[in-house]
């Protein structure tokens, strides 16, 4: 196997002999750069982390929403903006993957295993095809009918799993999802968020499982007119949602009684995401 000389970033872990070489760049996407690298035996992924200043920003309308800091300085500071609060922000946004890919592995989710976070890198499992190579995104492979039907499902399970374990993963479509040699890798969790404490929860829940049904309706058109996402958070809030539920992909709307707090949620969250369109037109 190849290797390329280690990173400025990557430099620290060589020395702390975290990782023996740095075999190759594997993509380097909105948030991070993402390497191969050998540990030992072991071919492991190491993603490092951009500075907020290049990040895109789709974590400052509402994933930050409830996310835990430790004391009131550092949530003040990260409210106001200051480079201390800049520095808060970054190692909460870039530990919030690490936490919930513990969290998601715990739970039974098929996530990459995490070996070690350190200095602003996770190392973690290496995500596979059947040869043994980097596994292709979803959005890279073509499936049968057949398989758009058994993939959905297995993908709405985790769904399922995560949000039993109170996470909701806030950014899940074709572009996040490995498929590997056993099925389906769900990655990518710096914006997952506590299902429980978030306003937003419900919305992104329905937005992630929306995008599984509007992807895999491509294959599967059937699919197109299912209501997974309505009929899983009823379940959620209703105290019944267990790992193992059936799902029927039918949802019957309650007539009638409007949720006026949704509503107005809903309204906010458009003026919200307008507003930070705008500032990243600027
Ligand atoms: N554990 C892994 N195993 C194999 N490949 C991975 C792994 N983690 C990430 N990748 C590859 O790196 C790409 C970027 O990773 P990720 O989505 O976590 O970062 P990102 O910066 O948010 O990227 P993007 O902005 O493209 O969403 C993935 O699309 C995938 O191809
Ligand atoms: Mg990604």
């Amino acid at each position: 196997m190849g290797r390329m000389k280690a990173p400025p970033r990557l430099q620290a872990l060589v020395e702390e002999g975290l990782i023996d070489t740095v075999v190759r760049q594997l993509m380097s996407g909105k948030e991070a750069m993402v390497y191969v690298v050998r540990c030992g035996d072991d071919t492991r992924c190491a993603k490092v982390y951009k500075d907020a200043t290049e990040r895109s920003f789709r974590q400052a309308v509402d994933y930050t929403e409830n996310r835990k800091v430790k004391n009131t300085r550092q949530a003040r500071a990260m409210a106001k903006g200051t480079r201390f609060g800049r520095q808060a922000t970054e190692a909460a946004w870039q530990s919030a993957e690490v936490d919930a890919l513990y969290r998601l592995a715990a739970a039974g989710v098929r996530v990459p295993k995490p070996h070690n976070f350190h200095d602003g890198v996770l190392l973690m499992e290496l995500v596979v095809d059947a040869n043994g190579d980097a596994a292709p995104r979803l959005n890279d492979v073509e499936f049968t009918p057949e398989q758009a039907r058994t993939h959905h499902a297995t993908l709405l399970t985790q769904v399922v799993r995560m949000l039993c374990a109170g996470v909701v993963h806030g950014d899940l479509s074709e572009f996040n999802i490995l498929l590997a040699a056993d099925g389906p890798v769900v990655i990518d969790l710096p914006q997952a968020v506590d299902a429980a404490g978030n306003n937003h929860a419900q919305r992104m829940l329905l937005r992630d499982v929306d995008n599984l049904r509007i992807f895999f309706g491509r294959f599967a058109p059937e699919l197109l007119s299912t209501e997974h996402g309505h009929e899983i958070w009823d379940l959620y809030e209703r105290g019944v949602l267990s790992p193992g539920v059936t799902l029927t992909g039918l949802f019957v709307r309650k007539s009638g009684a409007v949720d006026l707090g949704s509503v107005m949620r809903e309204i906010d969250d458009a003026l919200a995401e307008d507003a930070a369109r705008k500032l990243r037109m600027q």
